[in-house]
Parts: C-alpha cells; sequence; structure tokens
C-alpha cells in the first residue's frame, strides 16, 4: 500500500484536485486501491510565506508512490520560480525522462474541427522527453551595450534521454492497435540535436520491426495535426516541440479541460509518476467555479493504469465517456455546469458501475 502526495497548488489547481480527491474516495470505495492520501502545502501561498526555502524532492520520490498535482502559477510570482523548482525539479531530479499526453475524441461534439475529414478518429498520444532541451536552465544574457542584449537558452539532448522517451514511445506504439510510430523534431535547423534524436530513433527502430515509423518536421506536424490529424497514433517529440505540440493536440478533443498528463521514469518501479492536467493555474477563472476538473480525474485515471489498477482505471474512463456525452458540462465545453456538479457527476457514474 503506498501514499499520494496531493500538490493542489494554485489557482484552480486546488478546485480541480478537490474533485480528484472525491472521485479517488469513490474508487477507493469500490474497489479497495488501498492508496491513502496526503496533502502537501506547496503552492505560491507557501512560497511567498516561507521564501525560497528548497524542497527535498528525492524524499517525495522515497516516500510517496505518485505525485498528483494540480497546477501552478501566480501572478504575484511573474518568474514563476517556484513552479520551475516544483514541477521542474520533480520531473529533473526524479528522472521523469517520460510525458505521456493522450489525446482522444470521446465524442465529435466537443471538436472545433468537426468537419475534418476521420477527426472522428482521432486518438493519439504524445510522447514528451521530460527532462531536457530548452528547460535544463542553461544559458544567460550577455549585456552589451545594452543589458540583455543578446540571450541564450540552450537546448540540451543526451542520448540518454532521447533513448528512454524513444523507447517508451516505442513501447507504446507497439502496445496500440495502430502500430505507428512519428518522429517529430526541426533537424533540418538543429544540426546537433537532430542527428542525435534522428540515429537513436533509426537504431531503436530496427528492434520494433512490427512498429511502422515516420518523421515530420515540427512545423509540419503542427500543420497535420489540424489538417488531419487521425493520422497520428503515437508522436515523440523533445521537451520543447512535446509541450507545444501537445496543447495544440489537446484541442482536437475538447481543449485543456480534458487533457490529461502523466511523467515518469520507465525503470522506477516505486514511484510511479506524476499525474496532472496539461493545463496552468488558469487566474482568469480560478474561484468562479467554471475550471473543468475532467482534464486532473483523467490524470488520476492514467496513474491508476499506470499502477496496474486497471478495473479502477477502465471505470474512471467509462465514467469521463459518460459524463461527456451527457450535457452538463463546464463552460469550456459548452455547458454551464459547475466544477463540483461535474465531479459529482464522474462519481455518481464510477458508484453505478
Ligand atoms: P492555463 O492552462 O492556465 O490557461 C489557458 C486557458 O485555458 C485559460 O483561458 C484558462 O481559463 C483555460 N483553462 C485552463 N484549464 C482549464 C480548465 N481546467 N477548465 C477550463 N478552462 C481552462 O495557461 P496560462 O494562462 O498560460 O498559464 C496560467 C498560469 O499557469 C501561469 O502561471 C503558468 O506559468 C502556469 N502553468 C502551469 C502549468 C503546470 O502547473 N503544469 C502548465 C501551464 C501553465
Ligand atoms: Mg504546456
Amino acid at each position: 500500500m503506498s501514499t499520494l502526495a496531493v500538490i493542489p497548488g494554485d489557482g484552480i489547481g486546488p478546485e480541480v484536485m478537490a474533485e480528484v480527491l472525491k472521485v479517488h474516495a469513490v474508487v477507493e470505495d469500490a474497489f479497495g486501491t488501498g492508496l491513502k492520501t496526503e496533502v502537501l502545502p506547496y503552492s505560491a501561498d507557501w512560497f511567498l510565506e516561507h521564501g525560497d526555502v528548497e524542497i527535498d524532492i528525492p524524499a517525495i520520490g522515497r516516500t510517496y508512490g505518485a505525485v498528483l498535482l494540480g497546477a501552478l502559477g501566480d501572478p504575484r510570482i511573474p518568474d514563476n520560480r517556484h513552479a520551475i523548482r516544483i514541477i521542474g525539479g520533480l520531473r529533473q531530479q526524479l528522472e521523469l525522462s517520460v510525458n505521456l499526453r493522450p489525446v482522444r475524441l470521446r465524442t465529435l461534439a466537443h471538436c472545433p474541427l468537426k468537419h475534418v475529414r476521420d477527426v472522428g478518429d482521432v486518438d493519439l498520444v504524445v510522447v514528451r522527453e521530460n527532462t531536457e532541451d530548452v528547460y535544463v536552465g542553461v544559458g544567460g544574457t550577455v549585456r552589451g551595450g545594452r543589458p540583455g542584449h543578446v540571450a541564450m537558452e540552450v537546448g540540451v539532448h543526451t542520448r540518454w534521454a532521447v533513448d528512454r522517451a524513444l523507447e517508451a514511445a516505442f513501447e507504446l506504439a507497439r502496445s496500440r492497435p495502430r502500430h505507428r510510430l512519428t518522429l517529430v523534431d526541426k533537424s533540418n535547423a538543429m544540426p546537433s540535436a537532430g542527428p542525435l534524436w534522428q540515429s537513436r530513433f533509426r537504431a531503436l527502430a530496427a528492434s520494433y520491426p512490427d512498429v511502422a515509423c515516420d518523421h515530420l518536421y515540427v512545423d509540419a506536424a503542427a500543420m497535420e495535426l489540424i489538417r488531419n490529424p487521425a493520422r497520428f497514433d503515437v508522436v515523440v517529440a523533445s521537451n520543447l516541440f512535446g509541450d507545444i505540440l501537445s496543447d495544440e493536440a489537446s484541442m482536437l478533443a475538447g481543449g485543456l479541460g480534458v487533457a490529461p498528463s502523466a511523467s515518469y521514469d520507465p525503470e522506477d518501479t516505486s514511484f510511479f509518476g506524476v499525474f496532472e492536467a496539461v493545463h496552468g493555474s488558469a487566474p482568469d477563472i480560478a474561484g468562479t467555479g467554471r475550471a473543468n476538473p475532467l482534464a486532473s480525474v483523467m490524470s488520476y485515471s492514467l496513474m491508476l493504469d499506470r499502477m496496474g489498477l486497471r478495473a479502477a482505471h477502465r471505470a474512471v474512463e467509462r465514467a469521463v465517456d459518460e459524463v461527456l456525452r451527457g450535457d452538463l458540462l463546464t463552460p469550456d465545453l459548452g455547458g454551464t455546469a459547475r466544477t463540483d456538479e461535474v465531479g459529482d457527476l464522474i462519481c455518481r457514474a464510477i458508484a453505478r458501475r
């Protein structure tokens, strides 16, 4: 039995996390997962009160089975350092190399591209390398004639991390019906990182003859996601491109309100990862009851899947499908329901199973 660390965070984070905890209580009742929860206080409020204290990230990895994260980001901390320290810290210090961002269209009603060919078949996963690229914090400014004249943000790509992301993507492609994997990069303009990703992709492809591979430059991939989204199965990309493409892809299925994510170390069998919605703290709607809790509930569901709690995972997935087919939805999906009403609906659907 393990304990889940729950970090509600800022803005709508605590609002959507409250619904996840309700859902977990119902899942616990129905399936007896044995997973306890413990809320950790890290948020903008906490940082403003305590200052820039270090957080013992490795201890989180040792103490808990997984982290459920709401969102972090607050206008009072404009450089976002608390979010970088917690989210970046978890991803980098716990070596959560793989970030899965599944996008599945559950009902056509929520797709803004209803007219696009085969859009109803959209079922793709973005596998994003989660620890490197321009997010490593290597860089600086060169102060020439004027302050901040030159700014550098260095993208770091190691064979170790590239291989981990690629292997996870190949394994995932192998486990899905279409067995298809697309590498997205910008190797035509990135003569250092490009060949590393390309050569490792080709090398690993030799071990996965059952996976059909192709490649797109990121600009073309951004276009293809709108023009012919059903062509994609698993998409693998470095940190920055994966970040951007997964937000874009989420729109196909209804937007950030239904976009979940899982970040994990594929080799760690005791810490299952960090599970959080793709969206941020949405300060524009915080406190209004308009936040869609489904993305966080779906992230919780990814955690159940990763922990091997398949029956519980399937029950939550069915409940999400059922709610999305109905019309009690939050405003981002065209409804008028409140965050807690959608959470209650999910709970009832699970309990009725
Ligand atoms: P955001 O994802 O918070 O919001 C973008 C837009 O989507 C807003 O209009 C918001 O109202 C809407 N939205 C987001 N989640 C929603 C939900 N569950 N239901 C309904 N509507 C939703 O991104 P933004 O505005 O760029 O960033 C706000 C803050 O969040 C910033 O401080 C940013 O740094 C932080 N952030 C944190 C992330 C994290 O915790 N992993 C990820 C992305 C941003
Ligand atoms: Mg993002």
